[in-house]
């Protein structure tokens, strides 16, 4: 049976039996199954080979729906929601005791996160259960942005891909936790840059480095990782210094760099997030040794984008 297509009640119907779902959304595609269901949700963690300690998303259709799975939502929390809705952003708040504590490995605080994109809001519409959805790729690899990368990681594994095309975000959602109780924290950056939250909150909330017992997993240092070496060098890096290697692939940030290829057509943070997951998987699929990328401008999307390549570029001593 075709197991990748666009029937969105089929792709509701597996949720709802327990099964898993390649689920599309504007940052990457998750790996989706009812959260509410303990043995689905067993089923995530046995199929990305992730350790237990990963706490998962869970995804709802609409914020009328925090309810079911927050013990209490912080006014900050509301503020960004009336501003932004629907967005690559996720919010760590307090959870209430139905869900189950695989999903949230034992923390007494839920990630909630409302996609944007509408076939996502669509999907668990109809599903009628929250959403449990990690990245729908193997422990520590490139996340998929679309629908053919997760059948490429997962087959075998997932019982219906819900192809939605390609993610229009191209990388995670930007993770804003309240556990502390206090000020916002950002766990992770993501599709909503650091100075839109500095604009809503009027602060700029503390970012929370990776660390060796990570808060999220995607704190990881090695994390994102194409499975061969990559280098980075400094935005605007002077490649001219640089004598190009046969076997070696080289990316500069924009065009017109002494002739290199480059991950965006235009400089902006926004193309080189969408661009970049892909990026690393061609490097990943091609013959060439080594890859030599140059990172981006550190504001917007580029923050983010900065930091998925930090974390592939991570040969993991520490
Ligand atoms: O854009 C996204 O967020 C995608 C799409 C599918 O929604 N999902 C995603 O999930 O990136 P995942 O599992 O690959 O990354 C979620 C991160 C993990 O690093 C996890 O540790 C963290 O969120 N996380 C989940 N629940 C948490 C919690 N209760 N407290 C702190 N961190 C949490
Ligand atoms: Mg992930």
């Amino acid at each position: 049976m075709q197991q990748l297509g666009t029937d969105l009640a089929r792709a509701a119907s597996v949720l709802r039996s327990g099964g898993l779902v390649g689920m599309p959304t504007e940052t990457v595609y998750g790996l989706a199954a009812n959260a509410l269901d303990e043995v689905a949700v067993a089923r995530i963690f046995a199929a990305k080979n992730r350790p237990h300690f990963d706490p998962l998303i869970v995804h709802l259709a609409d914020w009328n729906d925090v309810d079911r799975v927050a013990a209490q939502v912080p006014a900050e929390a509301r503020v960004l929601w009336s501003a932004l809705g629907p967005a690559a952003l996720t919010y760590v708040v307090p959870k209430r005791p139905e869900v189950p504590d695989l999903v949230t490995a034992g923390l007494d605080h839920v990630a909630v996160r409302i996609p944007q994109l509408d076939l996502a809001r669509q999907l668990i519409a109809s599903a009628g259960v929250p959403v449990a959805a990690p990245s729908a790729n193997p422990f520590g690899f490139v996340s998929p942005t679309t629908a053919q990368h997760v059948a490429d990681q997962l087959a075998g594994k997932v019982d219906y891909i819900l192809d939605g095309g390609p993610c229009a975000v191209g990388l995670e959602s930007t993770i804003v936790s309240w556990a502390d109780g206090g000020a916002a924290v950002v766990l992770r950056l993501g599709g909503v840059p650091l100075e839109r939250l500095r604009e809503l909150l009027g602060y700029e909330p503390e970012v929370r480095r990776s660390s060796s017992r990570p808060v999220a997993p995607g704190m990881l240092d090695a994390h994102y990782a194409p499975g061969k070496p990559v280098r980075l060098v400094p935005h605007g890096f002077d490649w001219s210094s640089v004598e190009p290697e046969a076997g070696n692939q080289y990316l500069a940030w924009q065009p017109g760099t002494h002739g290199l290829a480059s991950l965006t057509t235009n400089g902006s943070g926004s193309e080189g997030a969408q661009r970049l997951f892909a990026a690393l998987r061609d490097f990943a699929a091609s013959s060439d040794r080594e890859l030599w990328m140059e990172l981006a401008p550190e504001e917007g999307l580029g923050r983010a984008v900065n930091d998925r390549l930090r974390r592939a570029a991570h040969r993991g001593e520490d």
